[in-house]
């Protein structure tokens, strides 16, 4: 039994009196205790995939047209509201970005910390603090005192995550989704905190879909990868098999440009062009205009999604097998 999974999510966004698609039938699982990776550029859909899930996308002007996210045996799309807030920061968790624009810069890291427990769990003041200090402790934190009474901005940007990560922590969730949990950190820190959250999950018993647009990222963290373009599922495969042999265009792009520690500071090699917004998806295959080996057909039909071997040879039989190969490119017809 996976731990989640997502069925044909199609979400849409409306600008202007235009309603088009930011989430274009996307399906994908996560194992028990395992971590999924989410890869692509900005723009190409995941923040908007892990919004979903938590049914947390602003309506308007998003809309949640179709799909299934299976959970603990409900579907998060359709159970009533009320029950989805039991699900919301207990069972599900968020880890975002920019620790800065959750945290209340008023309150101090402690009364953050403590709040929900005092809030969910019924715990007094006293428990609730004891608690949070032993999290603090859990996610590395060298003195939970001092960071309980801080304030969010005298912490260190690094710090500020393993608060984040506390707080996610604190009623013990099942699903931890981390969306670009180390963007915003220098290199040195952004490993050490990917090692806390393997580590936690272990312990934890945990799952966790890890969003980023750096495919290195998910090289020693991720069982499993999906990799996302303009809203659509491009790739998906076990993690060593994407980096192995990976078969789309796209992803043979992403891998191209992963920063590497010995080339810091070195100018990253780019994929030429951009994202297309949802307003501007172009004909045949939406990654065809930056595709280095584009075809006649790549312009003019959208290629389906398709399971592929070892060998390369595709089969029109896509299942949801998260150990299958898939491939959506007019390459491997
Ligand atoms: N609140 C919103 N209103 C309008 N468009 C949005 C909104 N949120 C996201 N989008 C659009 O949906 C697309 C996917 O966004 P997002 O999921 O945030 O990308 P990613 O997380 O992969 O960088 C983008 O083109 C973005 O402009
Ligand atoms: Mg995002």
């Amino acid at each position: 039994m996976p731990c989640l999974s997502c069925n044909d999510l199609r979400v849409s966004f409306r600008i202007r009196k235009k309603s088009a698609y930011a989430v274009r039938g996307v399906s994908f699982s996560v194992d028990d205790r395992a971590t999924l990776g989410i890869v692509g550029e900005s723009g190409c859909g995941k923040s908007v995939t892990a919004a979903a899930i938590m049914r947390l996308v602003p309506a308007p002007p998003g809309k949640i047209e179709s799909g299934a996210i299976l959970f603990e045996e409900k579907d998060l799309l359709t159970i009533p509201e009320k029950e989805m807030r039991g699900v919301r920061g207990r069972r599900i968790s968020m880890v975002f970005q920019d620790p800065m624009t959750s945290l209340n810069p008023v309150f101090t890291c402690g009364d953050q910390t403590a709040e929900p427990l005092i809030l969910h769990k019924g715990m007094d003041k006293r428990a609730a603090a004891e608690l949070s200090m032993e999290l603090f402790s859990e996610v590395g934190i060298a003195e939970p005192k001092r960071v309980f009474e801080s304030y969010p901005h005298n912490l260190s940007g690094g710090m500020r995550q393993r608060v984040m990560i506390a707080m996610a922590l604190a009623c013990s969730p099942k699903l931890l989704i981390a969306d670009e949990p180390t963007t915003a950190l220098d290199v040195t820190v952004q490993a050490r905190l990917l090692e806390l959250l393997k580590k936690l999950q272990d312990a934890k018993d945990m799952s966790m879909i890890l969003i980023t647009h750096n495919l290195g990222i998910v090289a020693g963290m991720a069982r499993h990868v999906i990799v996302m373009y303009a809203g659509e599922l491009v790739e998906s495969a076990p993690t060593r098999t994407l980096f192995e042999a990976p078969r789309h265009p796209y992803t043979e792009c992403l891998l191209k440009t992963i920063p590497s520690i010995d080339k810091r500071g070195e100018r990253l090699t780019v994929i030429p062009g951009t994202v297309p917004t949802p307003f501007e998806i172009p004909d045949g295959c939406l990654f065809h205009p930056r595709c280095p080996k584009a075809k006649d057909v790549c312009r003019k039909e959208r290629p389906a999604l398709h399971c592929v071997d070892e060998r390369g040879i595709t089969d029109n039989d896509v299942n949801a097998d998260n150990d299958k190969h898939h491939v959506r490119c007019h390459l491997y017809v």
